[in-house]
């Protein structure tokens, strides 16, 4: 069931969805110290192995040093070059591209050539900065502030759940999918809060009809939202029925979790995935999914084939309707450049609503009394009646529309 029965305002403004200040603000306040996916473990499974990304302006390097995972700034201590400018690849010793100064694991310098030309040695300036890292199953997560929360502690009530979903060998990460989007990264963080679009915007996978409220419950708090659908359809039955055969624990359920502020893990009993929205600037954001194929515990040929075959099919229904989701990330963003309306937020669109009392109460802005608590208030009546008094705006629903 939907947390609310009644329409909601919409809390932030455009000009939350534009501004250089509040995403400066956003930076610092909601990024820094939350923990950041950067990649799944199996992306680096030997010694050696490294990946590089930027968050937040702050220019990463991961690798894998004896099955340790490790995060430092891509950033050397002799000159200011990026160690390295590659996207991936494997090197024996963390050697700056440039002079080659090498590292040992914990950043300091290891060796430098013709080293006596920098006596005497400055210390302090002979080490490279370097992230907290932890990991969720086979996710791996780096935090750029030094201080905060274990990684258990973020994903809770999620850590068990997640951990279980995105861990080998029952499940196995199969492909990764990087995009740049034109918009504010609270664009599609939104559109992913809400199933109200699924009819307009997939009806290809949806069909005519909206999912039923009661098959879906939400659960809204400050931390983080979840949706758990429990299955109603042929389709999600035989995906039980599947997994079970091939040796798993069928839940049931599609699992829709967002982590404020910008993690989102999606488990079902065929494909689960993981999304991180990393903002580039205040209107654009790298969308960053990790795709996993649940196996299960059956090996042999057919197990196999039809695993294969299951994940193919998934994954191309869920590549569809992100790609659908996509098309209108762009035209959101137009609108809110121009846009003089305040919004208005449904109650299938709870989950916004809570999203937005979350950036509110974080940026050390005004947060509205939560009208759970208190019914319907005023400005929000001003707001919802606005919408019922014209049916146009309402797509042409009566107004007795809830
Ligand atoms: S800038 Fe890295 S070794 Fe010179
Ligand atoms: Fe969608």
């Amino acid at each position: 069931m939907f947390t609310h029965q009644h329409s909601l305002r919409h809390l932030l403004r455009p000009v939350h969805y534009t501004d250089r200040d509040v995403f400066d603000k956003e930076i610092e306040c909601l990024f820094r110290p939350a923990w950041q996916f950067v990649a799944a473990k199996s992306e680096l499974p030997r010694d050696g192995d490294f990946l590089t990304l930027e968050l937040f302006g702050v220019p990463l390097l991961i690798r894998n040093s004896n099955g340790q995972f490790l995060a430092y700034e891509n950033i050397c201590c002799h000159r200011h070059c990026l160690l390295t400018s590659a996207d991936s690849g494997n090197q024996p010793t963390l050697r700056c591209q440039y002079h080659g100064w090498e590292y040992n694991d914990s950043g300091q310098t290891a060796r430098i050539p013709e080293a006596r030309c920098f006596r005497p040695w400055d210390r302090q300036n002979s080490q490279l900065n370097m992230f907290p890292v932890e990991s969720c199953g086979d996710l791996l997560f780096v935090r750029l502030s030094h201080e905060g929360p274990t990684l258990r502690e973020w994903l809770t009530p999620f850590f068990d759940e997640t951990e279980q979903a995105f861990s080998t060998p029952t499940s196995k990460m199969t492909h990764v999918w990087d995009y740049d989007c034109e918009c504010n990264w609270k664009v599609p963080v939104e559109n992913t809060l809400e199933s109200y679009h699924v009819t307009a915007l997939h009806q290809n996978f949806f069909g005519d009809t909206l999912p039923a409220e009661e098959s879906m419950n939400h659960d809204l708090q400050d931390g983080y939202t979840a949706l758990t659908v429990t299955a109603t359809s042929k389709m999600e039955f035989a995906q039980a029925r599947l997994n079970r055969w091939l040796g798993g624990k069928p839940t049931l359920e599609y699992r829709h979790r967002h982590i404020h502020p910008n993690l989102v893990l999606v488990s079902t009993d065929t494909i689960n995935y993981a999304l991180m929205y990393v903002p580039t600037s205040p209107r654009t954001v790298k969308i960053r999914m990790r795709f996993f194929a649940v196996r299960g515990l059956k090996r042999g040929p057919i197990a196999s084939a039809i695993s294969w075959l299951a994940w193919k099919y998934a994954k191309a229904k869920t590549l569809e309707v992100h790609n659908e989701d996509r098309g209108v990330y762009a035209p959101q963003q137009r609108g809110l450049e121009a846009s003089r309306h305040t919004g208005v937020i449904g109650s299938r669109e709870g989950r916004i609503y809570a999203f937005q009392r979350y950036l509110l109460k974080h940026l050390g802005l005004p947060v509205p009394d939560d009208p759970a608590d208190a019914g319907l208030h005023s400005d929000e009546a001003t707001a919802a009646d606005s919408v019922r008094d014209n049916p146009a705006e309402n797509g042409g629903e009566s107004s007795s529309a809830p």
